[in-house]
């Protein structure tokens, strides 16, 4: 392990060096990935530059809510991992940091639109589709017919059968929720999601939380990204994976500077470091399957082929914007929400 990250840990240690910063101590982390994948980056850029990290995992909205809540005393430095659209409004309300990082060429296009729509105020980590995933056991177990579309799971059959995150506290959900609208239109895809509240056995926080579930046979259908749900089938569960029929949307997982950060050199030497080849390649070790942003990082052949699916064309700019995600979490909660089951 040592040796994939020296390249890593020489450059970061010339951006400290030139930034005056060579007693650089400490970085906050806020993490809204995987809990272990959040662990490995820590420790892994501890290892490479000899900087302490406090990291602490929350789900993107979570994240997005506390950032909010700390700004004008912030006690976060970077916000690494988690959908963009939180990313993409905490941008817009002023409260993450403009950065242009020497290691932007290294990436995907996709990776640094995201930046520029955002006047440079985050910028893409990963890539990947939401779709759910099943229990197959189970599934037999019940006798519930296998679904294949999204339409699919509004069937009374599977009532108490489904599990998706609270879109307010997981960027998983209000990425469902945004794809759903993008899919089928605002009253279609709110009468979808009433549809399929009356299925749903529980709201999680956590956006990977109903696979994870589904794995342990607590629950049957998880609507996750799918590359949560091939996390679980590699780990040897009885997982089946699904790119509904109609087509899908993605996340842009995203990276940003706490605005006003405490710790802001050391903050910059991490985002040089997570948007390297070595550091990105670290997501297989935890079997992160998300399609990462430098273009030489590695890739697995259990990951989800994106080119493979029909995704929306996505609209980062108008879902991401602080209006809207207000806006469809305030429908959601006083129309969906409060319905009874
Ligand atoms: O790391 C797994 C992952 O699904 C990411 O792809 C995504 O950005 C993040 O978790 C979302 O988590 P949550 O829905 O809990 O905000």
């Amino acid at each position: 392990m040592k040796s994939t990250h020296s390249i890593g840990a020489i450059s970061v240690a010339a951006t400290l060096l030139m930034a005056g910063a060579a007693q650089a101590e400490k970085l906050t982390l806020y993490c809204s990935a995987q809990e272990d994948w959040c662990q490995l980056m820590a420790r892994s850029f501890e290892e490479a530059t000899g900087i302490d990290v406090d990291m602490t995992r929350k789900s993107s909205g979570e994240t997005f809510a506390q950032i909010r809540a700390e700004a004008s005393n912030p006690k976060g430095d970077v916000w690494w991992g988690g959908t963009g659209d939180p990313h993409l409004q905490a941008a817009e309300e002023g409260l993450t940091a403009e950065y242009i990082s020497p290691m932007r060429g290294e990436l995907h296009p996709w990776a640094i639109s995201q930046a520029e729509s955002a006047g440079n105020r985050t910028i893409g980590i990963y890539s990947g589709a939401l779709g759910y995933g099943y229990n197959t056991d189970l599934m037999a177990a019940n006798d519930l017919p296998e679904p294949s579309c999204w339409k699919d799971l509004l069937d009374p059959i599977y009532k108490g059968h489904v599990q998706m995150a609270n879109p307010n506290s997981s960027g998983t959900a209000y990425t469902t929720l945004a794809t759903i609208v993008q899919l089928f239109g605002e009253d279609e895809g709110f009468d979808f999601m009433k549809g399929l509240h009356a299925n749903i056995n529980q709201y999680t926080k956590s956006g990977s939380a109903p696979i994870k579930a589904a794995a342990r046979g607590e629950n049957t259908i998880g609507i996750v990204f799918m590359h949560d749900a091939v996390k679980q089938a590699v780990a040897g569960f009885p997982i089946k994976v699904v790119a509904p029929c109609e087509g899908t949307g993605y996340e842009i997982g995203s990276m940003s500077i706490v605005e006003g950060a405490r710790n802001m050199d050391e903050a910059k030497a991490f985002y040089d470091w997570a948007l390297s080849a070595e550091a990105q390649a670290l997501a297989l070790e935890v079997d992160a399957f998300q399609v990462m942003s430098n273009m030489a990082a590695p890739s697995s052949d259990l990951a989800p082929d994106m080119s493979a699916l029909t995704l929306i064309d996505y609209d980062f700019a108008k879902y991401g914007s602080s209006d809207e995600r207000k806006r469809l979490l305030q429908k959601w909660d006083e129309e969906v929400s409060t319905l009874p089951q």
